[in-house]
């Protein structure tokens, strides 16, 4: 019982659809320019629920559909840029509401590489300590990290939450993870927290403080340069650390940032776009939910199929990327 397996799969979005249109309502874009730069169609976005509420629900979907009891739950992680609180973290919270009271738990922030730092973290605790079973959420409200009055960033990010449960098992699962932190870009893409503030502040860091925006803030030309030169690196990396040629992957599930960046990806790696699974145009980026609600709707579309290989790859801020072998 020395592999771990995806068991179980689950996602919850907010029932908010919001347009390109609804946008353009009251900010200077269009559908068209939304479009045509990141194939991003609609978004769903909460209207009250926080990441803890988003990630309970997606969470108890893939215990139901694991069949396991949630009291056989031994760890829970939560990747997540947009916690409820910054202490306790997002996982304690789902815990309780869930019920899983045999399980310690906690959240781990790698952006949008966070699902796939989660299913890395979680396989090496669960092979050491040998735990039956985890439950991996990625989940997020990037809605309220939004500046919603610049159209660089709002137009680009969406809610929601992703879950999996992952099993000890005799057969082959996650079978090779690489995980990978470029940090000399690090302030490309930021979510500020509170600034230092205290009655000993020096005047200098003051300023150097004042700095930190709260809402999400991006230099989206490095992002796009770092995912196009990162994405099909990665996958080389992981194809040839395990002997396995492309031709013998399903799937290629990416982090869903810019349907523009798969594109230029699949390219790079002369593939056809349509091992790529892309959901972008309904959902937005939801960061670190991207992954797993992808793995959830082609599980559900019936689209893997037992022994199938497949390949999560992501990217964030960080700099973090990480990319995932897994056999279905
Ligand atoms: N509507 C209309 N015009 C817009 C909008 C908008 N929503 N946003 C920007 N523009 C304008 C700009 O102001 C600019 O106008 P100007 O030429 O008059 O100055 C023009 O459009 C071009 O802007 P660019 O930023 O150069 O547009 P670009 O083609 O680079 O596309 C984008 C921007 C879509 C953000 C792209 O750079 C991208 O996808 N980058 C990657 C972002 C990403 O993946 N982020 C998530 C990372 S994952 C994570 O960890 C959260």
């Amino acid at each position: 019982m020395k592999e771990v397996i995806i068991s179980g799969v689950g996602k919850y979005i907010p029932s908010k659809v919001v347009t390109n249109d609804m946008l353009s309502d009251f900010i200077d874009t269009s559908d068209e320019w939304i479009s045509t730069r990141t194939g991003i169609k609609t978004r769903y976005i909460t209207t009250g629920e926080d990441t803890s509420d988003i990630a309970s629900k997606a969470a108890l979907q893939a215990i139901e559909n694991s069949k396991i009891n949630v009291l056989d739950i031994g760890l829970i992680i939560v990747a997540t840029s947009t916690p409820d609180t910054f202490m306790p973290s997002t996982a304690c919270i789902v815990q309780k509401n869930i019920g899983a009271k045999n399980a310690y738990s906690f959240d781990l922030s790698a952006a949008c590489s966070g699902f796939i730092y989660i299913l890395d973290t979680a396989k090496c605790i669960m092979k050491e300590k040998n735990i039956k079973n985890a439950l991996i959420i990625g989940a997020e409200a990037m809605s309220k990290a939004l500046n919603w009055s610049d159209r660089t960033t709002c137009v680009l990010f969406g809610d929601g939450a992703g879950a999996v449960v992952l099993s000890l098992s005799k057969e082959e699962g996650i079978i090779d993870t690489i995980c990978k932190t470029k940090s000399d870009k690090w302030e490309c893409l930021t979510i500020g927290a509170k600034e230092v503030k205290n009655p000993y502040i020096d005047e200098n860091e003051k300023i150097k403080n004042s700095s930190k925006g709260y809402y999400l803030e991006m230099e989206g030309s490095e992002i796009f340069k770092f995912a196009t030169s990162t994405i099909n690196k990665l996958i080389k990396e992981i194809l040839q650390n395990n002997n396995i040629d492309l031709e013998d992957i399903r799937y290629i599930i990416p982090h869903q940032a810019n349907e523009r960046i798969i594109k230029i990806s699949a390219k790079k790696l002369n593939i056809d776009i349509e091992k790529f699974f892309i959901n972008i145009s309904n959902y937005g980026n939801t960061s670190a939910a991207s992954i797993p609600i992808a793995i959830q709707e082609m599980d559900q579309k019936g689209l893997l199929k037992k022994g199938d290989n497949i390949i999560i790859v992501g990217f964030g801020a960080g700099l973090t990327s990480g990319v995932s072998l897994i056999k279905w």
